[in-house]
């Protein structure tokens, strides 16, 4: 069986800084309060509680004066505030391309756009980004959910959830373009995405199957998943080796492996040695 990792993958860029500026921070203070999971890896929350790290759900949890860690998504301006008010040490961890998306709707909102975003309006990315909004901002997931416009001369501007596939982008741009007078466009996938999106999309073509490794909380994994799958790759998605199905295995000749942008750099080695020497591990496995 031969493997064929898709290049790019794993941890993309923002996770990556803000897992070593959390690590850092957990060095230095010995505990850090996240506010909420700081990756959507659970093997990698667990590793990190081990070192100090105690995860919250509200800015209200951090106790005063104690150390929070913003993670990649960011936040938004309310939690901000509300650690501030109780003299809390802030870490922050938002990537770099979130906040360009933050820092682009807010523009469009003051040039007097109507907002779109394409995106997931559970993810806290787009609550963070929706949050800076004064309220008339649409939050959609595919061009069906725009609607009818019609007649509103409206002037819109649209902009993406940094992990949303192209795809869905380019859909909603397309049909916002034929529903309002005037249109801008601000693309904010991030090339972490859309480079991991490409080659998974591109290996898919040249394998028997592909093992995805990555959290099932995870929205970019779970979208590298259904790239695979409708290139026709048959798909296993995975959080570790240890779930590995080796009967799935059985007959593939070529394996592709690739992993989401929050799964760390020791999951996918974990899952390369292991498949690498699969008549051992599947001695333990039985
Ligand atoms: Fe940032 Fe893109 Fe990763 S937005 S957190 S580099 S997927």
């Amino acid at each position: 069986m031969k493997l064929l990792p898709a290049d790019p993958t794993g941890l993309c860029f923002g996770v990556r800084r803000a897992i070593e500026a959390l690590e850092a921070a957990l060095a230095e203070h010995g505990t850090v309060y996240a506010l909420g999971s700081p990756i959507h890896n659970p093997q990698e929350v667990a590793r990190l509680a081990g070192e100090g790290l105690i995860v919250v759900e509200k800015a209200e949890e951090v106790p005063e004066g104690g150390v929070a860690f913003v993670r990649a998504h960011g936040v938004g301006p309310g939690i901000v505030e509300e650690l501030r008010r109780r003299s809390a040490r802030v870490v922050d961890g938002t990537c770099p391309f979130v906040r360009r998306a933050q820092e682009r709707a807010s523009l469009l909102e003051s040039e007097g756009y109507r907002v779109f975003l394409v995106g997931d309006r559970d993810h806290p990315e787009v609550q963070g980004i929706t949050a800076r909004l004064g309220g008339d901002v649409r939050v959609v997931g595919s061009a069906e959910e725009i609607g009818d416009l019609s007649g509103s001369g409206l002037r819109a501007g649209v902009l993406s959830q940094t992990t949303q596939r192209a795809e869905v982008f380019s859909d909603v741009v397309a049909a916002l373009s034929l529903k309002v007078s005037e249109l801008k466009v601000f693309n904010t996938i991030c090339n972490a995405t859309a480079e991991r999106q490409n080659s998974v999309r591109q290996l898919a073509r040249q394998v028997d199957g592909i093992i995805v490794i990555g959290g099932k909380n995870s929205a970019n994994t779970r979208k590298l998943v259904e790239i695979s799958r409708s290139q026709g790759a048959p798909t296993l998605w995975i959080e570790k080796s240890e779930e590995l199905d080796w009967r799935w295995l059985e007959g593939k000749l070529q394996i592709g492996v690739a992993a989401g942008a929050s799964t760390p750099d020791w999951l996918i080695q974990k899952l390369i040695t292991t498949l690498a020497i699969p008549q051992v591990a599947k001695g333990e496995g039985n």
